[in-house]
C-alpha cells in the first residue's frame, strides 16, 4: 500500500476516492467538524445513525455544489487517544473503504499530537495508521474458479497543516510509516502463510518461501532435509516427520545486522504444516483448522520479512523444524523413544504432542548456531486456549525481567501477551520414568507443562515460549484480526527486536 503526506493545500476532494473522518461526541457538541457537515452529522446522531462512539462508523456521501465527496466517519473516544485505537480505526477504516470500493483514502492528521494520542509522538502515531490501514485491508486468497477481482485499498493521503510540513514533522512521519508499514506487510505475509492449506504448504513448499524471502533481502538460508537431520541426531522432527509421504524440514534464516555474530536472538517457530495428531488421532470436527499448525514458522518467518525491510542493528537466527504429522505404517507411536539433538531423549506418550517434539530439536539448532537467548513460537496447545481464548498468546519463561521486557513491547504493539507461571513443580510433570522428559503430561495446567517442555531444551539460555493456539487462527473477524490465519506476535517480537538495537 502507498502512502503520502499532503498539505491542505496540495489536496482536493478529488485527490481521493473517500475522505476518512474522526469524529468525537464532543466534536459534534463544539459544532468543530466544519460548517457543511455540522448539521449533517447532527442530524445522523438525532436519528440514531451514527453515534460518534468508538468503533462506530457511517459511510457519508455528500454533493456540494461543484462535487460529491464521500466521508467515512469513525467514531472516536473524546480527547486523546491510544496508538492502539488509532490502529483499530485505521483498520475499521480499510474495511469501510473496500466495502464501497475505494482506492484511495484521504485522512486529516493535526499538526499538534497533544490532543491527537496519548502518546503525543508523531512517528507512535504514524506508525499505527500505516499498520492499521494495511492490516485491515487484507483479504485471504480465495480458489474460487469464478472469482471476480475485488477491488483493493492502494493508497492512503495524511494531510497536514502546511505550518508542520517543513519542521521535524515529516522525517519522523516517515520513519514511523516505514515501521507501520513494514510491520503490516510482515503481519500479512505470516497470514498468507498460515492460510495455505496442507496440500499447498508442506514442509518442502515451507522450506521454499523462506528461501525466496531470505533472497529478496540478501539473508543467508540453511535446508537441512531428513539426510543432514539424521547426520545431526534430530530424532526429534524425524519421529514426527516419519508418516507422511512429505519429508521434515529444518528451515535456517540469518540476519546479520551488526560486524560480528555475537550477541544473537533466536527465534524459533513450530512448523508442523498439518497436524492430524498422528497415531493419536484427534477427531474429525475441525481438523481442518490445522493448517494454522505451522502459525509460530508463520510468526518467526514475519518477523524476518520486517527486518530484512527495516534492517536494524541486530542479529537473529531464526529456526523452524518443519514436517506434517500423519498417522502411517511408517509414522511415530505411543510408547517410542526418540533421540533428540541434544542427547536427551523423548518417551512420546501421545504422538499428537508433536509440537514440543519437533521445537525440543528447533532449540538446540539455534543454540548451536549462537543463539544466547531465545523465543520460540508455537500453536503448542489446546489448554492455552481453554485459559486464554482468542483473545491473549500465552507466555512461560525461565527469565522474568525478559518476559517484562517481551509483555511492555506487546503493549506497544497492541497485542495482549499473558504470563503463566512456572513453579518448580510444574518442571516436575515433565520427569518420565523410562527417558529423560515424557511429551505428555495430562490434561494439568496443559499450556505450562507444553511450553516448560520446550524449555528444558533452552539448556538455560534466557528464554520466552509464546503459546499461540488460541490467537493464530479466528473463527470470526475482530478488531484488526480478519478470519482465518492473524500473524499474531510478530508485531510484538518486531517491537521488541526493535529495543534491541546497538
Ligand atoms: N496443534 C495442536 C494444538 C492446537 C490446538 C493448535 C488448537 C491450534 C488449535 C497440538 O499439536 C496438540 O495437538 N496439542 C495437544 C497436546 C496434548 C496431546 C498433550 C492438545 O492440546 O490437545
Ligand atoms: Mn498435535
Ligand atoms: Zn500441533
Amino acid at each position: 500500500m502507498r502512502w503520502t503526506l499532503q498539505t491542505k493545500e496540495q489536496w482536493n476532494e478529488s485527490s481521493s476516492d473517500a475522505h476518512v473522518l474522526l469524529v468525537g461526541k464532543k466534536d459534534i457538541q463544539d459544532g468543530g467538524v466544519s460548517a457543511a457537515l455540522d448539521p449533517v452529522i447532527r442530524n445522523l446522531m438525532d436519528k440514531g445513525l451514527f453515534t460518534a462512539a468508538p468503533g462506530k462508523s457511517y459511510i457519508l456521501p455528500l454533493q456540494t455544489a461543484d462535487s460529491l465527496t464521500t466521508y467515512i466517519l469513525m467514531g472516536r473516544t473524546d480527547g486523546p487517544m491510544s496508538s492502539e485505537e488509532l490502529r483499530l480505526i485505521a483498520a475499521q477504516a480499510a474495511k469501510a473503504a473496500i466495502k464501497i470500493g475505494a482506492q484511495s483514502l484521504s485522512m486529516d492528521i493535526p499538526s499538534t499530537m497533544q490532543q491527537f494520542t496519548l502518546e503525543q509522538d508523531v512517528r507512535v502515531c504514524a506508525q499505527a495508521l500505516c499498520e492499521g490501514f494495511v492490516l485491515g485491508a487484507y483479504r485471504a486468497k480465495e480458489y474460487k474458479r469464478d472469482g471476480a477481482d475485488k477491488k483493493q485499498l492502494q493508497e492512503v493521503i495524511y494531510i497536514v497543516d502546511s505550518s508542520v510540513h517543513e519542521s521535524g514533522f515529516n522525517a519522523a512521519w516517515e520513519e514511523g510509516a516505514g515501521w507501520g508499514q513494514a510491520t503490516g506487510d510482515a503481519v500479512i505475509l505470516a497470514r498468507d502463510l498460515v492460510n495455505l492449506p496442507g496440500n499447498r504448504l508442506t514442509p518442502d513448499a515451507l522450506a521454499s518461501a523462506a528461501s525466496a524471502l531470505a533472497e529478496r533481502h540478501g539473508m543467508e538460508t540453511e535446508i537441512l532435509d531428513e539426510h543432514m537431520m539424521e547426520q545431526k541426531g534430530m530424532g526429534g522432527v524425524l519421529a514426527v516427520g516419519k508418516g507422511s509421504v512429505n519429508p521434515p524440514r529444518m528451515i535456517v534464516i540469518k540476519y546479520q545486522g551488526t560486524d560480528h555474530w555475537e550477541d544473537v536472538i533466536g527465534l524459533v517457530g513450530k512448523g508442523i504444516t498439518f497436524d492430524t495428531g498422528g497415531v493419536s488421532l484427534k477427531r474429525a470436527p475441525g481438523m481442518e483448522e490445522m493448517i494454522c499448525d505451522m502459525g509460530g514458522s508463520a510468526a518467526v518467518l514475519g518477523v524476518m520479512e520486517a527486518l530484512g525491510q527495516l534492517r536494524p542493528k541486530v542479529n537473529v537466527v531464526m529456526v523452524v523444524p518443519s514436517a506434517e504429522n500423519m498417522p502411517d505404517g511408517r509414522a511415530f507411536k505411543p510408547g517410542d523413544i526418540v533421540t533428540t539433538m541434544s542427547g536427551r531423549t523423548i518417551e512420546v506418550l501421545n504422538t499428537d504432542a508433536e509440537g514440543r517434539v519437533v521445537l525440543a530439536d528447533g532449540m538446540s539448532y539455534a543454540k548451536e548456531l549462537g543463539a544466547n537467548r531465545i523465543i520460540d513460537v508455537a500453536t503448542l496447545t489446546g489448554a492455552v486456549g481453554v485459559a486464554l481464548g482468542d483473545v491473549a498468546t500465552g507466555a512461560v519463561t525461565n527469565d522474568d525481567v525478559f518476559m517484562q521486557e517481551l509483555i511492555s513491547s506487546s503493549r506497544r504493539a497492541g497485542e495482549k501477551v499473558w504470563p503463566l507461571p512456572s513453579y518448580p513443580e510444574y518442571w516436575e510433570m515433565l520427569k518420565s520414568d523410562v527417558a529423560d522428559v515424557k511429551n505428555s503430561t495430562g490434561r494439568m495446567a496443559g499450556a505450562i507443562t507444553g511450553g516448560l517442555f520446550i524449555g528444558t531444551f533452552a539448556d538455560g539460555l534466557p528464554w520466552i515460549h509464546l503459546d499461540i493456539a488460541g490467537t493464530a487462527y479466528m473463527s470470526k473477524e475482530r478488531g484488526v484480526n480478519p478470519k482465518g490465519g492473524t500473524g499474531v506476535m510478530v508485531r510484538t517480537i518486531t517491537e521488541w527486536i526493535r529495543t534491541q538495537e546497538m
